[in-house]
């Protein structure tokens, strides 16, 4: 079941969407060469904590860390660590939230110090994705119109999408129906409506799509050992097109 939003749950989402967002904008200037993603995490967890919130993915199935740190090949779920980053690295940060019930969601790819034409590349792909994803998802739209969008681009660019994870409905829950493909599944009926709420998050690979996990049971790394990049936002539709909750210029798209 989709759960249609009402006007109260959308205040508490944009306010939980907003914190997330803010998290995300505040631990730039912290991504650094020499710094370990477990200060990153701490830095990130004392932040959601003081603003009245708690960090969703931490005990979350029994992930041990606030925030997910995936570097280069990692893809997602990278769990915090001792690890040093260094110059030319790419990290995504993946923030969640829950703040009064709700839970807000997005991500971002930093490049670590001076950027690789390699990590420019894939980091580009996957928010150019991302955008087009977020241009698509309009009232009255087919949502595997979403996935269709995102693929066509990345292949465009010589770049390949991960099938495994996709984007989600939030709110009360971190992971709600429907889940939002980040390529075409022909067999989706599900039509886009005001009042839903979900991520678009594609994790786009520069070389191709196959995955493994390591030893850790949580990170998700490409088998090609290539870079990986991805980008998510949390957005509602609106009965005029969209509004992304975890812009902080609440951007918005109209039909
Ligand atoms: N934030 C991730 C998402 O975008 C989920 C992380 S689950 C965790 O859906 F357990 F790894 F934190
Ligand atoms: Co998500
Ligand atoms: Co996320």
């Amino acid at each position: 079941m989709i759960h249609i939003k009402n006007a109260e749950e959308i205040a508490a989402m944009r306010a939980t969407c907003r914190l997330a967002a803010q998290t995300l904008a505040m631990i730039e200037e912290h991504v650094k060469p020499g710094v370990t993603t477990l200060h990153l995490n701490d830095i990130c967890h004392d932040y959601i904590i003081s603003h009245g919130a708690t960090p969703s993915p931490l005990n979350y199935r029994g992930f041990p860390k606030s925030i997910c740190t995936s570097i280069n090949h990692q893809i997602c779920h990278g769990i915090p660590s001792e690890r040093v980053i260094r110059e030319g690295d790419i990290i995504n940060i993946d923030i969640t939230t829950y703040l009064n019930g709700f839970h807000g969601d997005t991500s971002k790819t930093f490049h670590v110090g001076k950027a690789t034409p390699k990590g420019e590349k894939v980091r580009k792909v996957a928010l150019d994705c991302l955008n087009a994803g977020i241009s698509v998802a309009l009232p009255g739209v087919m949502l595997k119109t979403i996935g269709a969008t995102i693929e066509r681009l990345a292949k465009e660019n010589r770049c390949s999408v991960v099938h495994e994870y996709c984007g989600h409905g939030i709110g009360r829950e971190f992971h709600e129906e429907p889940a939002v493909l980040h390529y075409e599944d022909s067999r989706d009926r599900i039509v886009i409506r005001p009042g839903m709420i979900f991520t678009i998050e594609p994790m786009i690979n520069l070389g191709n799509s196959a995955i493994k996990h390591m030893k850790d049971n949580w990170t998700v790394v490409t088998k090609d050992h290539s870079l990986s990049a991805q980008f998510e936002h949390t957005i509602l539709i609106t009965e005029t097109g969209n509004e992304v909750l975890t812009d902080l210029d609440g951007k918005i798209t109209k039909a």
